[in-house]
């Protein structure tokens, strides 16, 4: 065993204020791709067409069909080790809240009740006229792009590039940072901000960070003080035995 995951099992297992972030890493193994490299979905569709609200207000039938085809993945795909390791933190008292910029509905669907849609949910859409969510239909037959009751156009639910984060998912996120002793950095590029600045707030403020990627990050050279390095469902069931929380 590494020395960082023995370290980190101690700590965590002391800690008393857990809070988690995680990103698209955390759900590659539920078969969902992440967003940077080779196989990521901003290599395969531009995020200045796809991602930003300039883009989707360009072409709604576009990148509706992007979200469609999503949408379809998201159904079939279910929580992997990792998901239900955080859930069985939460379970066992010990962790507060997972802020996470993922869409996929993953956590939730592991069972964690509290979670903090940093960039919203990939599963919702929202009216840009009336602000009325409902679910982004599934099926065939689907409109293209959708249209809401009140005539207004309609919006994944997600943040894109240009738009602001949710205001009650900034604030909660910023108090979780800084009261928790202990943040675990789960599956993120720590590349797009303002979520990467969370670990930080965390750091600063005095929290011990275990961060769980293949790779290293801007995060593992500066904040980092346990790098488990490898996928998160093989690393953080590891760190949850090692720590005592599971057998
Ligand atoms: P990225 O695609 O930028 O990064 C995914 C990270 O997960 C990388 O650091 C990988 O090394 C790591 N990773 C890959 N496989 C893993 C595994 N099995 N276990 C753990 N980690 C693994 O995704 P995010 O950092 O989430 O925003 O991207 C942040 C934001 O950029 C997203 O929320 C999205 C995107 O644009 C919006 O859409 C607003």
């Amino acid at each position: 065993m590494s020395d960082a995951l023995e370290q980190a099992a101690r700590v965590l297992h002391g800690a008393t204020s857990i809070v988690a972030v995680t990103g698209a890493g955390i759900s590659v193994e539920s078969n969902i791709p992440a967003f940077r490299g080779p196989k990521g979905l901003w290599t395969k569709y531009p995020p200045e067409e796809y991602a930003t609200i300039e883009g989707f207000l360009e072409d709604l039938a576009k990148v509706w069909r992007l979200w469609y085809e999503l949408g379809d993945l998201l159904a079939d795909s279910a929580p992997n080790p990792a998901h239900y390791a955080l859930a069985q933190l939460e379970q066992a008292g010990k962790l507060d809240a997972i802020i996470t910029q993922n869409v996929d509905n993953l956590h939730q669907a592991a069972g964690n009740q509290h979670v903090i849609e940093y960039h919203g949910n990939g599963k919702r859409m929202v009216c840009l006229e009336c602000g009325a969510q409902q679910p982004i239909p599934e099926g065939p037959d689907r409109p293209l792009p959708p249209r809401c009751v009140c005539g207004g156009l309609i919006k994944p639910d997600v943040v894109m590039f240009g738009e602001l984060i949710p205001q009650d998912a900034l604030t909660e996120s910023e108090h979780l940072a800084i009261q928790c002793d202990v943040m675990l950095v789960v599956g993120t590029s720590a590349e797009v901000y303002p979520a990467a600045q969370v670990p930080h707030t965390a750091k600063y403020a005095g929290a011990y960070i275990i961060e769980v990627n293949p790779e290293h990050t801007a995060f593992t050279s500066t904040i980092t003080d346990a790098f488990l390095q490898g996928p998160a469902g093989h690393m953080l069931p590891a760190l949850l035995a090692q720590a005592g929380v599971t057998r």
